[in-house]
């Protein structure tokens, strides 16, 4: 079949086998992408109009058990200046953001033993009371279902963890023999049985990866049915070993917006950081291939800087109530415009 053909195929049955994958991700054109995108954007116009949602994330810790090859806070990286927020500190960026509009606030960090399962609950405690209004979305990494549980019960609503690539094979290249694929994408049906708005994601370009890899993630992203899917290009980190591999292109990362998009039309997507970071155009873009969520930084700006999971991260100098500014004109340039709401999956709960 035509690339077209599998596209229009991909629409109205939401499916397409291994090889088909393959084969539209290989013989994929600039043509084929703006046919792609236009449909896209029909669907993110159904469900979402022209609001785009806004999640204000905290970047709670950077000290990280796991040594992932690709990741500049990975605990063996001697570069990475560690630090942690106080709850205190984490309250005050919770004060600034729903001043500012956030109502989902998005807590993310290394897999810190410091935060103990206590300390967490009580983070999050904190906020729900405070912010009765407001969404807590959790990023930490790995944990046991009972773990999720309790951190659910404490008051989150919703759980970020990338799978990164569903093909093992490919996720041993990329990890320490200590982790596993098999075990991540447990997590992510622990959290979708407890009732956690589950959103799962891959890097786009990472070393190694193959369409068929590409094929096997939206194959496992169909199977998962999460509420939402983070992707963005890899970018090098210079003090990992994968410091000299090349980076993934903002050119394929859209084409894979786009067809999360017409798979699954009710996904929330956000146009990442790391978009932005390799092209200045790369959030306006994501938007236009699809896309529907933003997650600018609202960590204190003496710590942005340390978060560096890749190079040149944009938006590290930046004071939250900056990145918000620049963000509304981004979205209002291309007629688009940022809210003030939780933002909500539409999807229903299956589970
Ligand atoms: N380039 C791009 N994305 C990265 N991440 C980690 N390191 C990099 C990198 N070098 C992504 C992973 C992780 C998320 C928090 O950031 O997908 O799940
Ligand atoms: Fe942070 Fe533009 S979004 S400065």
């Amino acid at each position: 079949m035509q690339p077209k053909q599998l596209i229009d195929k991909l629409e109205t049955t939401s499916r397409l086998t291994k090889e088909e994958w393959i084969d539209l991700i290989e013989n994929r054109n600039d043509d084929t992408a703006q046919y792609l995108f236009a449909k896209a954007r029909n669907w993110q116009q159904k469900y979402f109009g022209n609001r785009i949602y806004t999640r204000g994330l905290i970047e709670f810790t950077n000290y990280c058990k796991n040594d992932c090859f690709y990741c500049g806070i990975r605990r063996s990286s001697q570069s990475a200046k560690r630090y942690r927020l106080t709850k205190e500190q984490i309250m005050e960026c919770c004060e600034t953001g729903y001043k500012l509009g956030f109502r989902t606030f998005v807590l993310q960090g290394g897999e810190d033993g410091w935060f103990t399962q206590q300390k967490l609950e009580e983070i999050v405690h904190a906020i729900k009371r405070s912010y009765p209004d407001c969404a807590i979305t959790l990023s930490l990494g790995e944990r046991s279902k009972e773990s999720y549980q309790g951190l659910y019960e404490a008051g989150a609503d919703r759980y970020l963890l990338r799978h990164e690539t569903a093909d093992s094979t490919h996720y041993q290249s990329l990890h320490p023999k200590e982790l596993s694929a098999k075990h991540r994408q447990q997590c992510l049906w622990d959290l979708k049985e407890i009732g956690y708005q589950t959103g799962t994601g891959f890097m786009v370009g990472s070393p190694g990866q193959t369409a068929a890899h590409l094929a096997q993630d939206m194959l496992f992203i169909r199977e998962l049915q999460p509420h939402m899917v983070g992707i963005g290009p890899f970018v090098p980190h210079h003090d990992t070993p994968f410091a000299k591999e090349s980076g993934g292109t903002v050119e394929l990362t859209l084409f894979m917006i786009g067809l999360l998009r017409i798979m699954l039309p009710e996904l929330l997507l956000p146009a990442t950081t790391a978009l932005g970071t390799i092209d200045p155009q790369g959030r306006e873009q994501g938007i236009l291939a699809g896309a529907n969520v933003v997650m600018p930084n609202l960590s204190p700006s003496s710590v942005r800087a340390k978060y560096q999971l890749y190079d040149n991260k944009i938006c590290t100098g930046d004071e939250a109530a900056e990145c918000r500014m620049c963000l509304n004109r981004r979205m209002e340039s291309i007629g688009y415009q940022l809210v003030v709401d939780r933002g909500d999956s539409p999807i229903k709960m299956r589970c």
